[in-house]
């Protein structure tokens, strides 16, 4: 084990070229859009899936937060069952299948969204004779760049065969700083017991917000979930419409569900379609358009506000790190008649 420092140049010169190289690197790994033919279906024979990567280091596309993933679960398959430190939000794109978490089995189809918690072990089910494919993000890198993401495999072992998750201590009697400690986190691990697990796509409806699109929560604390930060929504624009412009730190993430337009990042135009992400990062003003004139264009957005973006807004308080013009320049939607909620939903 070393033990001696031999350092000539000094402290301030040691972390200014280490952190102009960092945010040089990172600059260079900026990406606004992964179009979906970019994403290359790979066969992950240890799970007997196949996987592609929009956004994240294994794909080649490294990112720091949150990062995107595509599944396929071939018919008459049922993957491997593992568990990891961080959480991930699943959206399904086609197909029916099930997803055991901690040994619940939840049934799912087309738009059915659910949370794999952190530290639930899972496995995915797919009985029918059709492949089913979904989507997940997560917060991995995260989670790895705080030197704390950790996957475990199970096998094919039944849950009851699983090692139980790591288990927090009840409070101790007291009120010195280590009982406060324990008591707080045990009241946030209780909190976590019994969270939501699935938003079935028949059980929700949208409705017409003031940015401009008719949008429902899919993964949200405000519906009953409990996540490591992570929320979705889906957001659904007006034919030839769009969502008024704003801007914020931190990343958003776009993934086109249906419908095809573009959106305006720092002036620039980035076409999309159904299947393609779009990647909104580092302070940009941007703006989501609907180019059909005849269709809605369903977006969801993800992102990881409620831990890591409120954290920054703390510690950068009182830079404000959300902005929008003072007058949304939302477009009117009150002469809009809405398509039925699942028009476009793949039947499964
Ligand atoms: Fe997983
Ligand atoms: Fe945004």
């Amino acid at each position: 084990m070393k033990t001696t420092t031999s350092t000539h140049v000094t402290h301030y010169e040691v972390q200014k070229t280490r952190r102009n190289r960092l945010l040089e690197e990172w600059r260079g790994y900026q990406r606004a859009l992964v179009k979906r033919s970019e994403v290359e279906m790979v066969d992950v024979p240890s799970r007997r899936t196949r996987r592609g990567v929009y956004m994240g280091w294994d794909g080649e596309r490294p990112t720091k937060n949150l990062d995107a993933s595509i599944h396929e679960i071939p018919p008459h398959t049922t993957t491997t069952v593992h568990r990891h430190s961080w959480d991930a939000i699943m959206f399904v794109e086609s197909g029916r299948g099930w997803t055991e978490i901690d040994g619940q089995v939840i049934q799912w189809r087309p738009w059915d969204t659910l949370h794999l918690p952190a530290w639930a072990w899972h496995r995915h089910g797919n009985d029918g004779d059709a492949s089913a494919v979904f989507h997940t993000w997560s917060v991995e890198p995260m989670l790895e760049s705080f030197g704390v993401a950790l996957l475990e495999e199970g096998g094919d072992s039944p849950y009851s065969e699983l090692p139980a998750p790591p288990r927090q201590a009840e409070a101790p009697e007291g009120d010195d700083p280590y009982a406060r400690r324990v008591r707080r986190l045990a009241a946030s691990a209780r909190g976590a017991d019994g969270a939501r697990l699935i938003t079935r796509f028949d059980d929700v409806r949208g409705v017409v917000t003031p940015r401009g699109a008719r949008s429902l929560f899919l993964v949200d604390q405000s519906i009953g979930y409990h996540t490591a930060g992570l929320s979705a929504v889906m957001h659904e624009l007006a034919p030839g419409l769009y969502q008024s412009r704003h801007r914020h730190g931190g990343e958003a993430w776009l993934y086109a569900v249906s419908g095809r337009g573009h959106s305006e990042i720092d002036g620039v135009s980035y076409p999309w379609e159904a299947g393609d992400l779009v990647v909104v990062d580092h302070w940009a003003w941007h703006q989501h358009f609907n180019d059909d004139t005849k269709q809605t264009a369903r977006l969801i957005r993800v992102h990881n506000f409620d831990a890591l973006y409120d954290m920054i807004r703390i510690l950068l308080d009182p830079i404000d790190l959300f902005e929008e013009p003072k007058v949304l320049d939302a477009p009117d939607l009150s002469g809009i008649t809405w398509p039925d909620h699942f028009a476009g939903r793949p039947e499964a």
